[in-house]
């Protein structure tokens, strides 16, 4: 077998969509092929002669990370064709790939994997999840009345101000997508037809402080309300909205909320009931350390002036030692001499720069070794207070 491993091209559309529906198993009518070309998607593959063995494609997005937005690439689509399974066709296709996305500046890599472990050795780890929880519509109609909260359905001419307070629930958040990017192309009248309503919570001046978007299900079978964004700026705002979805709870029992990680709304119900139904891991790799450190925020009374080596990572060039300082409020990492032996894998980077995990659970799993543990905490408090969350799936 002799791979060659390439970008692939409209040429390859139809087989790119075979592989892809024998492995996520797409209705086998829908075989419409994706357009390789689409502004915003990079496909990569490993052709053996004319046939195509394995592909993934890298969308450009952007996520909020640290106060600051970076660009994201968000993969997709691995698959790997069941006869060539195990053989090693899987590393050249994602190393080329993660290579690509970093030439066209993308700082980290995210991915819903269908199985960690896959992307472990790429220097993927856990930073995030989204969670579709049920709660019953009589548990969210007795969350306490917002009385300086009015409620009315949007229209297309909302649009903008729904994007705004998602801007504004997401910069707050180690995770959350844009939206705003090429691969968010819809237009305001579809923002809001494609649910079948989003309830705006507006205070007395008609600023709008939070929204519901959501979609009835087909008669009684749960979850008959899916609720795919709950987002807004002000408890009770929130508690407004839970309880118009709660007034459903006559035809509509059991409603399913998209949320994110430990949303805050959970503290807002006034009983125990939520169940997890349904939880999408988020996977992050950092592929350039300086810029996925440079500019995030931390806080102001903090001063650090270390560093680190990054060791084992799979693209050429990231290894090595880094300079990191955090002075008035920011964090700055360029390359620089180690200052000592503190040293990490690929993956407890992507969760100290998400600060997903403390450096102490770092060290239990063998991702951080070496340097002066009493300065963990410093570390630590680089990141300190960061949530994070995701809400779009791709
Ligand atoms: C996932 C897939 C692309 C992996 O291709 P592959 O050729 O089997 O990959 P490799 O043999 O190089 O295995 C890579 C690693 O993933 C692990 N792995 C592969 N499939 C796994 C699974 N289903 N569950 C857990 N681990 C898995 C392997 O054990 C190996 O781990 P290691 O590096 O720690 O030894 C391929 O099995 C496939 O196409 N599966 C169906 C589609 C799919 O699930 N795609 C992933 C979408 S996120």
């Amino acid at each position: 077998m002799t791979i060659d491993v390439r970008r692939l091209g409209p040429e390859d559309a139809l087989a790119s969509k075979r592989l892809e529906q024998e492995a996520f198993g797409w209705p086998a009518t829908d075989l419409a092929p994706d357009d390789l070309e689409k502004p915003g998607s990079h496909w990569w593959g490993a052709v053996d002669g004319d046939r195509l063995v394995a592909q993934a494609v890298d969308h450009a997005y952007e996520g909020w990370f640290g106060g600051r937005v970076l660009p994201v690439a968000g993969i997709g689509d691995v698959t790997v064709a069941a006869e060539e399974r195990g053989r090693s066709v899987l590393g050249p296709v994602l190393v080329a790939l993660l290579e690509g996305a970093r030439e066209r500046g993308a700082v980290v890599s995210t991915l819903f994997p269908t199985a960690p472990r896959i992307y472990r050795r790429f220097g993927y780890e856990v930073i995030a999840a989204t969670r579709r929880v049920d709660v019953p519509g009589a548990a969210l109609a007795s969350v306490a009345p917002a009385p300086d909260v009015r409620l009315r359905r949007a229209g297309a001419d909302d649009a903008e101000g729904i994007r705004r307070v998602y801007d504004a629930w997401a910069s707050g958040l180690d995770g959350p997508l844009t939206r705003r990017g090429v691969r968010f192309p819809g237009s305001d009248a579809e923002l809001v037809g494609s649910v079948t309503g989003t309830t705006l919570a507006e205070d007395a001046d008609g600023t709008l402080l939070g929204y519901a978007s959501w979609v009835r299900g087909p008669g009684q079978v749960p979850p008959e309300l899916l609720v795919l964004d709950l987002v807004a700026l002000r408890a009770d705002a929130y508690a407004a909205l839970l309880r118009t979805l709660g007034s459903f709870s006559s035809v509509a029992p059991t409603v399913r909320l998209r949320t994110s990680g430990d949303d805050l709304v959970r503290l807002l119900l006034p009983t125990t009931a939520w169940t997890p139904v349904q939880e999408d891991l988020y996977m992050l790799k950092v592929l350039d350390v300086e810029a996925a450190f440079t500019g995030a925020r931390c806080a102001p009374g903090l001063t650090l002036r270390s560093g680190f080596t990054l060791a084992g990572d799979v693209l050429p060039d990231l290894d090595g030692a880094y300079a990191v300082v955090a002075q008035g409020g920011t964090v700055r990492c360029e390359r620089g001499a180690a200052v000592d032996d503190r040293t990490l894998t690929s993956r407890g980077l992507a969760l100290l720069v998400t600060g997903a995990t403390p450096c102490r659970d770092l060290r239990a799993l063998g991702l951080l070794t070496g340097g002066d543990p009493a300065q963990d905490a410093d570390w630590d408090a680089l990141v300190a207070g960061r949530v994070r969350g995701v809400l779009d799936h791709f």
